[in-house]
């Protein structure tokens, strides 16, 4: 079985190391790893390679750092003329970005096999280049690895039902296990930072519903102001950027930080009081952990962890956001079911490729 599996932003390459790990117990399996450069710093990119050993990408396709249509583009182009050489059994993708769209229709024009990990999803916002992404990727895809019941109900719903439709779990979950146990001996960020245990907020913002909107933007860091604890904030490059650009100060309460490598994220995220995020991998992690999470947004996805209690969505409003920091949400996270299966995703992910090719 030959893959190539299509990874290019940070997410890509936690969710792709756990099924990497697992490719590479079967020896009649060849994985090539295309990075389309999509993500390029080396806080945004290198480190994971680096620190959770995934193999070295065969193909750095550089297409970054443009617009959505710009990227899409051009990774499409870069990608089809690396599948047309590799010629793979199956090309995997991951998650909802421009890289997953872009692998997706580069495979499937040319005839090649689509496994989409992450299927299912949905927001129901179509303003989220995100969710345009999740359904097309989806609906061109012929196997859809899928995390939970909700996600498959959101394919049955759009008529995409078969054999080919597995609920195999959150491969985010097998990473948060694997490396999360790394973590406490790999990372010493709480030293680093000199912070402690339950005596941080930590919080991430990048997504682009609240910062391509400066009010948004605004609104957010209002909230964080009226917070009583110290917020640390690891800093996406996008919103850094923006913060820059439309000259908006940053609460004194707030430790801007550079982005952090996972082993670090996840000692953070561990110790932290409460996470506040409009991340989607940052939400389910706040829940492994047993950290309770607002979320930076007006719907998310991942719909079970607000059901369950674990997740409360503030969206960008300076005074919920303000009082949910404040309110000592403490204690209803710590009643966990397994929302997201077992830990073993990727182990199902590979076994099912490897009865299929
Ligand atoms: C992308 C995904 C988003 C995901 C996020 C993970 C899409 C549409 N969005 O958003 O779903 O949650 O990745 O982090 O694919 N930049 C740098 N250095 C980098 C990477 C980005 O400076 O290494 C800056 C550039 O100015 C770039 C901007 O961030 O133009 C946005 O990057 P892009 O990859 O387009 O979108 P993200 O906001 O990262
Ligand atoms: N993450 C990280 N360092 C950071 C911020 C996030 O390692 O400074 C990890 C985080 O633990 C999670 C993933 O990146 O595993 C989430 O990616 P991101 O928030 O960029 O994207 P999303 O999940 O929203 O698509």
């Amino acid at each position: 079985m030959k893959i190539c599996t299509i990874v290019g932003a940070r997410p890509q390459f936690i969710k792709a190391a756990v099924v990497s790990r697992a490719f590479a117990q079967v020896p009649s399996c060849t994985e090539i790893i295309i990075h389309t450069g999509q993500h390029y710093d080396a806080n945004m990119s290198d480190v994971f390679f680096a620190e959770m050993e995934i193999p070295k990408p065969v193909y750095n396709l550089s297409v970054g750092g443009g617009t959505h249509g710009q990227n899409t583009g051009r990774m499409i182009e870069k990608i089809e003329g690396v599948l047309l050489k590799e010629k793979p059994d199956v090309v995997l993708v991951y998650g909802d970005t421009d890289s997953t769209l872009a692998g997706t229709l580069a495979a499937v024009k040319i005839h090649i096999s689509v496994a989409h990990v992450e299927a299912g999803l949905r927001s129901f916002n179509r303003k989220m280049p995100e969710e345009i992404n999740r359904i097309l990727t989806d609906h061109a895809s012929d196997i859809l690895f899928v995390p939970t019941k909700v996600a498959e109900n959101n394919l049955k719903n759009e008529g995409v039902c078969g054999d080919h439709v597995q609920i195999v779990g959150d491969v985010m979950l097998d990473a948060a296990r694997f490396y999360g146990d790394m973590a406490s001996h790999g990372s010493n960020v709480m030293q680093k930072l000199s912070l402690h245990k339950g005596q941080y907020i930590l919080a991430t913002i990048h997504r682009a519903e609240n910062t391509n909107d400066a009010n948004k933007i605004r609104s957010i860091l209002k909230g964080f102001s009226a917070c009583n604890d110290e917020i640390i904030l690891p800093i996406h490059p996008r919103t850094q950027k923006i913060i820059g650009d439309i000259g908006v100060s940053v609460p004194s309460n707030v430790r801007v930080i550079d982005p952090v490598g996972y082993l670090d994220m996840v000692a953070l995220e561990k110790n932290a009081k409460l996470i506040a995020t409009d991340s989607g991998g940052v939400q389910k992690e706040a829940y492994f952990h047993g950290v309770p999470c607002i979320t930076l947004r007006d719907q998310t996805e991942w719909v079970e962890l607000v059901d369950a209690g674990a997740n409360i969505l503030v969206g960008a409003d300076s005074e919920k956001i303000g009082r949910a920091l404040n309110g000592g949400r403490q204690g209803d996270a710590l009643f966990r079911p397994d929302l997201y299966g077992k830990g073993d995703a990727a182990q199902k992910i590979v076994s099912y490729l490897s009865s299929r090719f």
